[in-house]
Parts: structure tokens; sequence; C-alpha cells
């Protein structure tokens, strides 16, 4: 049975992108085709100005619009360069920040909240909120953004979801396997994040971790392959 092929990228954290991994990734879904699907796997935007966490007041910005325009324009590019059939945005925790803001403080209008409207998703997407529905099937492998945190979330995820599973989240490359309840191999993938390490000093408490990385998946109804593209 062919092969099918999935671009998957996730945690650029725009406007905190990395911009020669956002070129890489440019060019690998608009030259290394064709792509059965594309997938954006959350946290595609950092949505800093809405973040609960202590801020640095220099580079926040004034309002979540002008924060927008710079993963706007990225996608876009995206969108032109990739002639995927299926192209999907998965919403991840800083995306959900939008929401967490307008149920805090504007709960009346929650009715009127569309994420997807204000994150300006092309209409040709499927768009995910982050919640128990947030995943694209590929095969047997799910792919969502993750919960788990910490050096042990792949295992963690593997624990959550029992399947086959590839997640972002945690900004690293990592993998765990284990037997299922059926007696087969179910492994759990986490992939680096594409967000420039030198611009989120101030995220770290002390050494800078983490790996830029994006991955192709090769699948058909039956079995998958992950191959994790570090990006230097
Ligand atoms: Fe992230």
């Amino acid at each position: 049975m062919r092969m099918k092929r999935a671009l998957i990228g996730c945690d650029f954290h725009f406007q905190l992108a990395y911009k020669l991994a956002c070129d890489e990734f440019a060019d690998k879904a608009k030259h290394d085709g064709p792509w059965d699907a594309l997938v954006l796997a959350g946290d595609f935007w950092d949505i800093h100005c809405l973040s609960n966490f202590e801020k640095n007041p220099f580079k926040t910005a004034r309002f979540l619009e002008d924060e927008l325009g710079e993963g706007r324009e990225y996608l876009s590019r995206l969108d032109m360069a990739s002639k995927a059939k299926n192209k999907v945005f998965l919403c991840g925790n800083h995306e959900a920040r939008i929401t967490k803001y307008v149920y805090r403080q504007a709960p009346y209008m929650a009715k009127n909240l569309n994420e997807r409207e204000i994150l300006g998703i092309p209409d040709d997407w499927t768009f995910k909120a982050y919640n128990r529905s947030g995943c694209a099937q590929l095969g047997p492998l799910i792919v969502t953004h993750g919960v788990k945190c910490g050096v042990m979330a792949a295992k963690n995820n593997l624990v959550k979801y029992m399947c086959d599973v590839l997640t972002g989240h945690v900004h690293r490359n990592a993998s765990y396997s284990a037997t299922g309840y059926n007696g087969k191999p179910i492994h759990s993938h986490t992939i680096g994040g594409m967000w420039d390490v030198k611009a989120v000093e101030e995220y770290q408490l002390d050494v800078i971790d983490g790996t830029r990385a994006y991955a192709e998946v090769l699948y058909n109804d039956t079995r998958y392959e992950v191959i994790t593209h570090t990006v230097k």
C-alpha cells in the first residue's frame, strides 16, 4: 500500500519563531512534495500579551492584533507554498490563552468568541481547538499538541493516550515505547519546536535546553514512520 506523506511543524511561537527554521520548513513544504497533509501542531503563536506569567514590558505587544501579524504572514506563505490536500491547524495551550482570556475577562461574550477568525486561519484548513478533539489522524498515529511536560513527557503522553502519538509542547525530540493492551508495541514521539531559543532566554530558569526540529511522517492505514529533521 502506498505510503502517504505528512509534514508536521509545531511550537513556532510567533513572534519568537526562528527565521532560518521557518525558511527551511517553508522550503520543505514547497519543494519536497507531494505532501498529503501539512499539520501545524500547536503553539504556532506565542500570544505573549495574554500570558498569565510575569512579562517583560519592553517585549509585550500592546494589542493581540499586533502580535499576530508576523505569524499570519508566515501562515499565508506556507499556504501558498504547500499543495497538500489536507491542511490542519491544531491549537496549542498558547492559542488557548485567547479562550481563557475571554472566559475570564468577558464571560458574557464567550458565545461570540471565534478563535479561528481571530487568528486568521484560512477557510480551507481544518481548525481544531485545544481540547479533546484537537488531533489529526495519520493512519495509526495521532498528532496532537500534548499536555505533558518535563523530561518524561514522551512516556507520560503514552500513558495518557495509550496509542501511537506524536506531540510537541516540550520543545524536545524524544520517544518512548511500550506494549499496548493488545500485546502490540505502541510509541510516543515528541518533536522539538521552531522558536528562537535566544529570544526566549527569559523563560529559562538556568541552562537553555530544547531542540529545534520538525517532522515528516510516512503513513498508510496500518503503519507509519516518523522522520525527525533537526534544524541547526
Ligand atoms: Fe510550546
